[in-house]
């Protein structure tokens, strides 16, 4: 069978709810599962869903459910779930609550979803990425995080814009972690094969580097309450396609490392192979000074979250 059989996405806010829709829409598995500790909400969201299959052809069963009994047999798991830091909350507060709920949600897919490949997305990304593997105990290949695909779209769009292009035609990478220390990375970035250096100059590449690495509270600051939706639950259908498709796309994903780049003990984004069994491999892709320098800061960023994780309890 091409596709899968079941989907979770655990989390029915704004990012779960539009992530069921595409999944839904995009056809790729016989049922997805929205599950919320919310009573209700993942259940209206899930039947207002299956109420457009008619009019948009799609077979895709959508239930919404408030238990985790029902990861049972679960093929893909997309962990939107999470708090998004309120006024006078310190980001330690932050981490400690979200990986809080994250624990109880590992243990549950560990439980009911032993095969399951799981993609994370709750922030921040790269570190709730490697606490969700620490606890499920999955081989690192089936826990990898949506960050550079999110940054990468957002870049590729800036690009786009400035040079009147086709978004699509626009490739490259953004690395590191999805934070203010993330690397778009000018070396790798092309319109059709054409290197973006050859195009622009270097203030106007400056300024696309900049809003790119501020690209998620443009949009924070735009809605003024709530973050972005449309674009990140696209990058997690990206990622969810490769999945399921098994298409070994090559993109930038929250990826546990070991010995890559130099770096071990922590997740980041760096461009993997995604396929059938999550995060096939890692493509160490060469970097210029500069941006080598900038991913050892976006190292020590995240290095410096993880250490108040591991003051944290895994049961
Ligand atoms: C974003 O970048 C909030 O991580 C989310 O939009």
């Amino acid at each position: 069978m091409v596709g899968l059989g079941r989907v979770a996405v655990l989390g029915a806010g704004n990012i779960g709810g539009t992530l069921a829709q595409r999944l839904a829409e995009a056809d790729l598995a016989e049922e997805v599962v929205l599950i919320d500790i919310i009573d209700g909400l993942p259940q209206g969201k899930a039947l207002d869903i299956q109420e457009s299959a008619p009019i948009l052809g799609f077979s895709t069963r959508v239930r919404g459910s408030t238990s985790l009994d029902e990861l049972e047999g679960t093929d893909l798991v997309v962990e939107t779930a999470g708090l998004a830091r309120k006024p006078g909350m310190s980001r330690s507060d932050l981490l400690e609550k979200n990986a809080g709920i994250l624990a109880t949600h590992a243990k549950a897919v560990r439980d009911h979803a032993p095969q399951a490949v799981v993609i994370v997305v709750t922030n921040p990304v790269d570190v709730m990425t490697y606490w969700f593997r620490e606890v499920c105990g999955f081989p690192r290949n089936r826990v990898f995080g949506e960050s550079g695909t999110l940054d990468t779209a957002r870049f590729r769009t800036f690009v786009a814009l400035e040079l009147g292009v086709a978004p699509r035609d626009v490739t490259g990478f953004v690395l590191g972690t999805h934070g203010d220390t993330m690397v778009p990375v000018l070396s790798l970035t092309s319109v059709s094969g054409v290197p973006l250096t050859r195009l622009l100059p270097p203030e106007r590449l400056h300024a696309i580097v900049e809003r790119t690495k501020k690209g998620g509270g443009e949009i924070v600051d735009l809605l003024k309450s709530g973050s972005a939706y449309y674009a990140p639950s696209a990058s997690q259908l990206e990622l969810a396609r490769a999945v399921a498709l098994n298409e070994h796309r090559l993109l930038s994903a929250a990826t546990i490392l070991e010995g890559e780049f130099g770096e071990r003990g922590l997740s980041i984004g760096v461009p993997a192979v995604i396929g059938r069994n999550g995060m096939e491999k890692v493509v160490e892709v060469p970097l210029d000074p500069a941006e080598r320098s900038a991913f050892s800061a976006s190292v020590a960023a995240v290095r410096a979250d993880l250490e108040i994780l591991a003051k944290l309890p895994k049961t």
